[in-house]
């Protein structure tokens, strides 16, 4: 059984559920397969009306599903909502998909004779998703996946399973049959070995992932050796590069939410605030005070952020704190590490020893050598450096080998447009956050941030269909590509003669 709590108030259970194993979830990866060849034969139309009928339901329930978000994985309220409606965003974008699915008439090289593309369902997809964004990441593979006419087998995190079993229970209810969409709560030992019976078996057919680069890694090698490629979404250690000439303001706004909404537990999360050498002194004063004064606590109340999602996560972020060296600047607090009545923050909204809430920290001074320049934190903590040159910035903000999102504030477009050729990110906001992209542009990131694949948008059913090419001859005889060509008559050395 796995038990999820209340990380506000970790006595608060928020629910019990079994736990499978990896045979379990080989079975119902069978029937999920079982049940792709008739999920697809429903016209693709018929199918965009069913995640229409979802939509439509999360949107009825938006409040409900933040509440428990927030209750089970401790993100502030509003962003729960932001969260929830995310999900409604990407059913709105593919119920239309469901009418257009196009695939392409193409021109033959001989008569009489004419080629076609279509889009086919890759199969059963395997789902495997994180606890950070519980309902809107899932929904950006469930939905096109779906939509496409697979059928999806899904492994929420263990800290979520009460939201991930309330979005199961909403896809049913609009229309998806229960084998269709099939949700497994279950431990990663006992996920990965089901992950390599069913590639081995070919109940799997495409895989799904968001979470670390290290288990992403072993994924993208497991898929690999089935001759797959997984959908990777992986980690970032995110850079927001602030030229001198930047609206400042507006920086530390973007850097305040970007570094410690949803207590820096975002895969967009703010790795390190890149600050250009002229203006470090003061932006870095600005940025601590606004981080010393803001407001941690209760997520259901006016705060930047609440609690970490687990004990887990809060440890983790505790593990980082030891990478911190003689020769940085630590600042955002007089203390770091887990905030208790004997360890307290001013201003704290709640009571912090009931919940696993950690202090905001800077870590300022940063440099290319440091290991904390180079690891993805997944928690409240920001590194701060500087540079002088926008060359330098690029480099520095490329150099750690992770390219998910970054960002830059600027009013000179010349900047703008160096940034964007020259950053390896998959992601480039100008005067935004690292965080908060939109549910209809390509999400996705570079080396160690994903393979190359994207979320998201039309982009996202190239993971999820295969194109198929047919060729119809009805010319009635055998016409033989590149070899019955139409030759055409012409004088190459013509030349024109007008003096
Ligand atoms: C993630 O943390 O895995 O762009 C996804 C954002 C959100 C999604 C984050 N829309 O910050």
């Amino acid at each position: 059984m796995f038990t999820s709590t209340n990380p506000t108030d970790i006595n608060e259970v928020i629910a019990t559920v079994p736990e499978s194993s990896a045979t379990e979830i080989l079975t119902v990866l069978r029937t999920a397969k079982n049940a792709q060849k008739g999920w697809a034969k429903l016209p693709a139309p018929t199918r965009g009306r069913i995640i229409a009928n979802v939509g439509r339901l999360v949107e009825n329930n938006k409040e409900i599903l933040a509440k428990l978000i927030t209750k089970e994985m401790g993100k502030v309220y509003s962003e729960s909502l932001g969260e929830v409606q995310e999900v409604v965003d990407t059913c709105d974008f593919f119920l239309g998909e469901g009418r257009r699915l196009y695939g392409q008439t193409v021109p033959s090289e001989m008569q009489n004779k004419n080629l076609f593309t279509f889009r086919m369902p890759v199969g059963n997809v395997f789902v495997i998703t994180a606890g950070n964004f519980p309902t809107a990441v899932p929904s950006w593979y469930i939905v096109p996946a779906l939509l496409a006419g697979n059928t999806v087998v899904w492994k929420p995190s263990e800290f979520t399973p009460a939201v991930a079993n309330a979005l199961t229970e909403i896809f049913h209810a609009g229309g998806v049959p229960k084998d269709v969409l099939m949700t497994v709560v279950a431990d990663g030992v006992q996920t990965f070995a089901a992950l390599d019976a069913g590639l081995k078996e070919g109940v799997i057919n495409k895989v799904g992932f968001t979470g670390s680069t290290e288990v992403g890694r072993k994924i993208g090698a497991k898929t690999g050796e089935y001759i797959q490629s997984a959908c990777l979404e992986l980690g970032g250690k995110n850079p927001m590069v602030v030229m001198p000439d930047a609206n400042i303001d507006l920086a530390l706004d973007g850097a305040l939410f970007a570094g410690f909404g949803t207590a820096g537990q975002r895969c967009t999360s703010l790795g390190t605030l890149w600050i250009h050498e002229s203006i470090y002194d003061t932006v870095l004063a600005k940025f601590a005070s606004l981080v010393e004064n803001a407001a941690v606590g209760d997520p259901f109340k006016d705060v930047l952020f609440g609690p970490m999602i687990s004990q887990k996560y809060l440890d983790n972020h505790l593990e980082h704190l030891k990478m911190i060296q003689p020769h940085h600047k630590v600042l955002g607090y007089s203390s770091t590490g887990r905030i208790t009545a004997s360890n307290p923050r001013k201003g704290f909204v709640g009571d912090p020893e009931k919940g696993v809430f950690a202090h905001p920290v800077i870590v300022a001074g940063i440099t290319k050598a440091d290991q904390l320049y180079s690891t993805e934190t997944f928690g409240p903590l920001v590194t701060v450096g500087k540079f002088s040159t926008l060359d330098e910035a690029i480099e520095l903000s490329n150099g750690h080998g992770y390219g998910l999102s970054s960002a830059i504030y600027t009013t000179d477009p010349q900047n703008v447009w160096r940034f964007r050729e020259g950053i390896s990110a998959g992601m480039v906001s100008i005067n935004n956050s690292t965080s908060g992209a939109e549910a209809h542009l390509p999400f996705g990131g570079n080396g160690m941030s994903g393979n190359g694949s994207r979320q998201s948008g039309i982009w996202v059913l190239d993971q999820f269909t295969r194109w198929q090419s047919m060729n119809w001859d009805w010319s009635n005889k055998l016409q033989k590509a590149q070899m019955d060509l139409i030759e055409i008559k012409h004088d190459p050395k013509f030349m024109l003669n007008i003096k």
